[in-house]
Formats: C-alpha cells, structure tokens, sequence
C-alpha cells in the first residue's frame, strides 16, 4: 500500500475514491453489480502473489500457496460466518452452484425447484442436470414488480406443495435486485423435504452476512463482485453434514480425501486473485465496511426515488427489499424485446458514456443501477435526463 492508500477515506471525497480504482475516469459505471471493480490495491497484491509463482514456481505450488489459501479461507469465515474448513475456493458463483448440483445425484422424479426470478446461466445449469437425470425442474413465478416479502414468499410457499429434493434461491436477484425473503422461503423448502442452495452471487461486500445462519446447506457468494476481490474469486460454503459427496466440477488429485483437499486443488491455476482476498477484504473495511454496505444502500435508494420521479416509473423492488442495487422500469415509449434493450445498452455506453445492464420482460424494459462508493448521486441524474432526451427524440 501507498502511503495515500493507508489514509483513512473520508466517504463524500469520491474523486478519492475513484482514484483508488483502475475505472476509466470517462465512463459513469453504474454497473459495479455484473463485474465488480478491482481496486489497484487488490490488484497489486494479486500480482504480488503472480511475482512469488513465477519466481520458483516448484516451491510456489508444493510449499507456498497451501498455506496462504487456507488463511485466506480462514479470512473469508471471519468476514461471512462459519469455520475456515466449511469454505472453499472455486472460481466464481456459477462454477460453484454446478459443483453442488452436478454432486447431487439426482434421480428421476427428484423435484428442483427454483424461482422464476433465478439467474439465467443458473437456471441453465439446472435444465442441464434435469434433462440429464431424469429429474423435473419447477421453475416458480414471483410477483414482478415485487410489493413486499408477503407476497413473494406465498407464492413460493404454494409451490411448495409437494416433494422436493432440492431448492435454489437466490440471497439477491440478479435483474430486479430483489433480496429474496429466506428467512420465510428457506423454511417453506425445507417442509417440503427440500435440501437448499443459496445463490449468493451478490451477497458478499453487499450486504451483512452470517452465512450458517441461513439456514441453508449450502451458499455460493462471489468476492469478486461487491467484496472488491480480484476476479475469479468465489466461495462456496457447505454445511459440515453437507462436504462429503461434494465435487469440484474438475475432479484432480484431491478425489477420496474429502471436501478441503478436493477444492484446494483442481488443476494448475493462477491462485493470485484467491491469495490476495486479505488485500480484498481490507480494502473494503477501509471504505467502511458495513458502513459502507449501509451508505451503498443509502445511494441506491435515493438512485431508485430519483429515477423512479424522473421517468414516473416503479422499481422492481421497493428499496426495503433492496441494498445497493436498484432496477426501474424505463418509460413505455421505450418498449421492446432483448435486441432493443441491448442495443439501448450500447447507445448509453458509446453515446452518453454511461454503463448499465438493461434487460426486456413482457414488452417492457428494465434498467438495473448499482450503487458503488465510488458513484455520485449526479451520475444517476445524469442517466436519468439520457433516458428522457432519447424518449424525446423518439428513440436511439
Ligand atoms: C444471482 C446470480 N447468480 C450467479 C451469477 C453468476 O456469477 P459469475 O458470473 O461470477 O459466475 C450472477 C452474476 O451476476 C448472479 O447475479
């Protein structure tokens, strides 16, 4: 760390902040929720790391990275609950939520449920291991717009209804930034004989987390996102009665020795972005850590209540359901399928510098903005007056 960097930051400097990041000072990134944003702190700790292996690479492989990734994954307990041998490494949400249902043996006539609201690469992986197994996916609709966690937990809790062998549920949607009500879903899946798998792709750095408490068997949480980790960094946490059975989706040395040693190694890799979770976990204390969680969910409400006046539209969620991620709905002389949705994408991005996830459900289009310490609350206005002026021009 520079000496700049060991500063305290005081929250309201963002060009500060900014300058913590390697984010190109032309765009407005209002999208830290799809990719994260590296840090170059974190990024010169991983590189660090890339230095040591590429200096002996024998006595990195055998000796040295062991060690650093077990107290890394004893970090990582320490900051999101459980014990050190309870988390692994895997390299990001999507490989860790296939490990756990590729492991499951699922049979023909096994019920997955899901929600209507789950990520697409997920619900693909799902439709893969059903079709393969013989098993039925039930894919349950949630009331969009969202009003309160009432409503989205009846409608879970009527799918419930018969066996079901396993329940993925998302900690926070990805489209409608919508955080799911478990604490009601969880308990209606398990009445139903359901074993249950958080994805927690969001969930790490966004909001406060305490893992076991769940109540899940297993959760999947991606650093790399809100938790400032250099990506490629995910973790995967398996309740103790849970590990034995569970694969890495590359099977390698480990197999037969049991959960720890089965993640700890699936093959040759850069371990740098893992090795340097430390530098991750101490950067976002350094923007504050659950004060920062508390100030990012500040930002993306007043972002929704701006942009939901502006284009005298409604969220997807309301912002008690929501943290640091909003998505509004445009104005309806916008409507359109995907291609108009990604091609209203690209005119943000090429025309008005402005980066943002959109998507197309029922004929409408969906904006999602994320709220990041490193965003004014002017760059949302400012994407609110590019929305308006392309309306009033009657379209891109
Ligand atoms: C809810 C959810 N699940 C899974 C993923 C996949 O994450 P990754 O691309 O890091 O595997 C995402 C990515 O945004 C997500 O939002």
């Amino acid at each position: 760390m520079t000496p700049s960097e060991s500063a305290d930051i005081d929250p309201t400097d963002i060009d500060a902040i900014r300058a913590l990041f390697a984010l190109d000072p032309a765009i407005s990134h209002l999208n830290h929720g799809s990719f994260g944003a590296v840090p170059h702190a974190v990024e010169r700790a991983a590189a660090a790391w890339r230095a040591r292996a590429d200096a002996n690479p024998n006595r990195f492989f055998r000796d040295d990275i062991g060690p650093a990734l077990a107290s890394a994954r004893t970090l990582a307990a320490a900051r999101l609950g459980g014990r050190t041998d309870d988390w692994a490494f895997v390299e990001n949400a999507t490989q860790g939520i296939n490990a756990v249902v590729a492991s499951l043996d699922l049979q023909p006539g096994d019920v997955v449920a899901t929600t209507s609201q789950a990520y697409g690469a997920v619900l693909k992986c799902l439709r893969h291991h059903t079709a393969r197994t013989g098993a039925t996916l039930v894919v349950v609709p949630l009331p969009m717009p969202a009003e309160g966690p009432e409503a989205i937990a009846a409608a879970w809790a009527r799918a419930m209804t018969r066996p079901v062998r396993l329940a993925v549920l998302d900690q926070i949607v990805s489209q409608t930034a919508l955080i799911l009500p478990l604490g009601q879903m969880i308990p209606a899946a398990r009445a139903a004989g359901a074993l249950v798998l958080v994805d927690g792709a969001h969930g790490p750095g966004q909001v406060t987390l305490d893992v076991p408490r769940i109540g899940a068997d297993w959760y999947v949480g991606n650093a790399h996102k809100w938790l400032f980790a250099a990506r490629g960094t995910a973790l995967l946490w398996a309740a103790p009665d849970r590990q034995e059975g569970l694969h890495p989706t590359a099977i390698s040395h480990g197999l037969g020795q049991g959960y720890g040693a089965e993640f700890a190694w699936t093959g040759t890799r850069d371990f740098s972005a893992w090795a340097a979770l430390d530098a991750a976990i101490a950067f976002h204390d350094r923007l504050g850590g659950s004060k920062l969680i508390a100030r990012n969910q500040a930002k993306a409400a007043g972002a929704a209540a701006r942009l939901t006046a502006a284009w005298r539209e409604v969220a997807a969620a309301p912002a008690s359901m929501s943290a640091a991620m909003a998505t509004i709905r445009l104005p309806p002389a916008l409507q359109g399928g995907p291609e108009t949705a990604e091609a209203l994408r690209r005119h943000l991005s090429a025309i008005h510098r402005i980066e943002v996830p959109l998507w197309a459900e029922g004929g409408r289009l969906w904006l999602r903005v994320s709220a990041q310490a490193y965003n004014r609350d002017d760059e949302y206005d400012a994407l609110g007056e590019a929305v308006l002026a392309i309306v009033a021009k009657g379209g891109i």
